[in-house]
This record gives C-alpha cells, sequence and structure tokens, in this order.
C-alpha cells in the first residue's frame, strides 16, 4: 500500500508574490538535499514559468562540461534523479497529478502545483479544494494585502464548510520579500488582522533577497533557484528558505 502523498500549492489570487520562485526553491531542497520524492504540477499557462525553467536549467547544463560533472556528483550523492514538472491546466492538473502518483514507481511525499496569479480561471477552486494544503506568500503591498486577505477568508470559509466533501486541511500565510530597513509598522498591522480572523501565519520571514533570482549560468556554477540543483549551500545563508521548509514539513505532519 503506497503511502499518501500530499498536495500542497504556494498559492495566492495576487500575481509576484513569489508563488513559482518559493515552490521550485523548495522542490528543489527537498529533493536534492533532504532525500524526499517530490513533483511539480505546473498549472500556470501559458506563463509556466517553473516548465521553462527546467528547460532553461536543461539548456545552461548542455552548455557546460562543470555543471554536468556538477549534476553526476549531486545526483550520484543524493541518489535522487530530477524530479518530474509537467505542464498542466487547473482543470486537469488533480488527474494529470494521479496518474503520475498511481503509474510511477516512486512513492512522492510532495506533489506541488504552482497556480496562476488569478482565481477566476475556470478549474482553480476545484483544483484548490481538492489539495491538502495552501500556503500563501504575503508581501508589503496594500493592495496585495487587501487581495491576498480576501483570498485567504475565501479558502477558510469554504474549509469551515460541513457540506461538502473536501481534501483541504488547512491554509498558512508566511511573508515573502521583506525589506528589514522597511517600518514595521504594515506587518504589524496586518499580523494584527489575520490574528483577528484567527488565521495562522508562519514564523519563518522570508527576506527580500536578489539570490533568489539566482539561477544557473554558464558562467557562475552556483545557483539558489534550479529545478536541478539544490539552493547554492553558502546562498542559504540568510534566506531563512531551510526554516521555511522544516516549519512547512511541521505543519504538514511529514
Ligand atoms: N524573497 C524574494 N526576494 C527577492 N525577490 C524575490 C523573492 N521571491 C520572489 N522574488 C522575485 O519576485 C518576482 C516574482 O516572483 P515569482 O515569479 O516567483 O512570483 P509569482 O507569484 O509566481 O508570479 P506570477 O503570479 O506572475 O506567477 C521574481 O522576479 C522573483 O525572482
Ligand atoms: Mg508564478
Amino acid at each position: 500500500m503506497k503511502k499518501e502523498t500530499l498536495f500542497i500549492a504556494i498559492g495566492n489570487q495576487k500575481g509576484g508574490v513569489g508563488k513559482s520562485t518559493i515552490t521550485a526553491t523548495i522542490a528543489s531542497y527537498l529533493q536534492y538535499q533532504m532525500n524526499m520524492s517530490v513533483a511539480i504540477i505546473d498549472c500556470d499557462f501559458p506563463q509556466y514559468s517553473i516548465y521553462k525553467m527546467r528547460e532553461t536549467d536543461i539548456e545552461t547544463i548542455n552548455k557546460n562540461k562543470d555543471l554536468q560533472v556538477l549534476l553526476q556528483k549531486q545526483f550520484h550523492n543524493s541518489n535522487k534523479k530530477a524530479y518530474p514538472i509537467i505542464a498542466g491546466t487547473p482543470e486537469n492538473a488533480i488527474d494529470l497529478a494521479v496518474e503520475l502518483t498511481e503509474n510511477s514507481a516512486t512513492t512522492f511525499d510532495i506533489v506541488f502545483f504552482d497556480l496562476p496569479g488569478n482565481v477566476t480561471s475556470e478549474g482553480i477552486l476545484k483544483l484548490m479544494f481538492n489539495l491538502n494544503y495552501i500556503f500563501v506568500p504575503i508581501i508589503a503591498d496594500k493592495r496585495v494585502l487587501q487581495s491576498s486577505l480576501s483570498f485567504i477568508l475565501a479558502v477558510k470559509e469554504f474549509l469551515g464548510r460541513k457540506d461538502i466533501n473536501k481534501r483541504l486541511n488547512d491554509v498558512f500565510i508566511f511573508w515573502n520579500k521583506v525589506d528589514r530597513r522597511e517600518s514595521t509598522e504594515l506587518y504589524s498591522m496586518f499580523n494584527k488582522v489575520l490574528k483577528s480572523e484567527n488565521l495562522s501565519v508562519l514564523k519563518t520571514i522570508i527576506p527580500d533577497a536578489k539570490k533568489y533570482n539566482k539561477e544557473l549560468s554558464i558562467l557562475k556554477p552556483t545557483a539558489f533557484r534550479s529545478t536541478l540543483f539544490a539552493p547554492d549551500k553558502k546562498m542559504l545563508k540568510g534566506s531563512n528558505l531551510e526554516e521555511l521548509v522544516l516549519e512547512i514539513i511541521e505543519k504538514i505532519g511529514l
């Protein structure tokens, strides 16, 4: 009997909050650093930023012998191959995930879903309600916070409904792109709002750091955001990515 695979999305109805970046870096950290088995269903049609990230990663590695050696070494040490990334749509994403988990020899711990930045698209609600957990990245921008709050409250309201059979267990919020130089007023004000609505905010805060954009290049064999390599150990310092991964693992009971 295969153990249950958890379906998780780093999602928000707001664009540009870091959904794809956080999804790709966490997936690579879990697969290549923590010996877990993950997969990604990229439902962010037509952008497909994670699916395209994999294509670029492969192209870059094919052009650089040193990167090929590094990749072999990582696969050898982690005994893990590249995790699958499948392009889909909100409508067929769950079916693609079920097909993958049922037909693959691998027992996946987590299948991540990279959602589009708007929840009006067809099938997105059905998809979200068939997930086990949703983690909502928020950033300190009044417009983004307003829109994020209505998204989170809609998910929370759904979670409370007894008349619907659902897979969704819980929704958690976390701060991304936090600039420590900025005043904390907006953060503390918004955390109060979230608390008053009994919403769960993760302790881990992800800083606004250029390294989150750092992808593989033939000139520089170290990357933070790659679908084929774990985030570079040196770059992990100060990123709080490991802290976020451990807190998420604790919340989902893995
Ligand atoms: N912690 C961070 N620090 C600095 N830059 C970040 C951080 N997280 C994400 N970014 C940058 O913010 C931009 C938006 O990130 P990303 O594309 O992951 O967001 P998204 O929510 O997936 O957007 P979309 O809705 O368009 O899919 C990217 O340039 C990304 O590199
Ligand atoms: Mg995205």
